[in-house]
């Protein structure tokens, strides 16, 4: 599995605690930046990090930025893109398996690292269940591919 991830400067010392603990497991991660906590702009590294998931280079995201909702709705943006703002273990676990979320978003001034970690170790462990869920997130194209023109 390879993880792509991304923060601003609101989102990168979660993102540091994030990659080193993918890395320690074993997941190949590729880090989008940002590399410091000087200033950047969140939909630059939301971009780089949805255009990984959509292209196939990366099995699913993880974004970060101060709240973790402005870096969502970037990677929002991205036609293919599910990106899901989460504070909570459960709602890690069922936007994966009932939205078959591809990117996770987390406020790194909003979750401590302990709890960080719980929600990503959950996002990428659990799969989408598929099933009445498929035509629900089939929808969510079409109405994509409605607006795209
Ligand atoms: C940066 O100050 C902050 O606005 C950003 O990290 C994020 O929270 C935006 O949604």
């Amino acid at each position: 599995m390879n993880i792509a991830v991304g923060s601003d400067h609101g989102g990168f010392e979660l993102k540091v605690e994030i990659v080193n603990y993918l890395k320690g497991k074993g997941v190949s991660v590729t880090d989008f930046g940002t590399h410091s906590a000087e200033s950047v702009d969140y939909p630059v590294y939301g971009e780089k990090v949805a255009e990984a998931v959509v292209s196939g280079a990366a099995d699913l995201g993880i974004v970060v930025c101060g709240t973790g909702q402005g870096i969502a709705m970037a990677a929002n943006k991205v036609k293919g893109i599910r990106a899901a703002v989460v504070a909570d273990t459960y709602s890690a676990e069922m936007t994966r398996l009932h939205n078959n979320a591809n990117i996770l978003s987390l406020g790194g001034r909003v979750v401590g690292a302990g709890l960080a970690l719980k929600i990503v170790e959950t996002f990428i462990s659990t799969p989408f269940e598929g099933g009445r869920h498929e035509r629900r997130v089939d929808l969510l194209t079409s109405i994509e591919a409605k607006y795209s023109k």
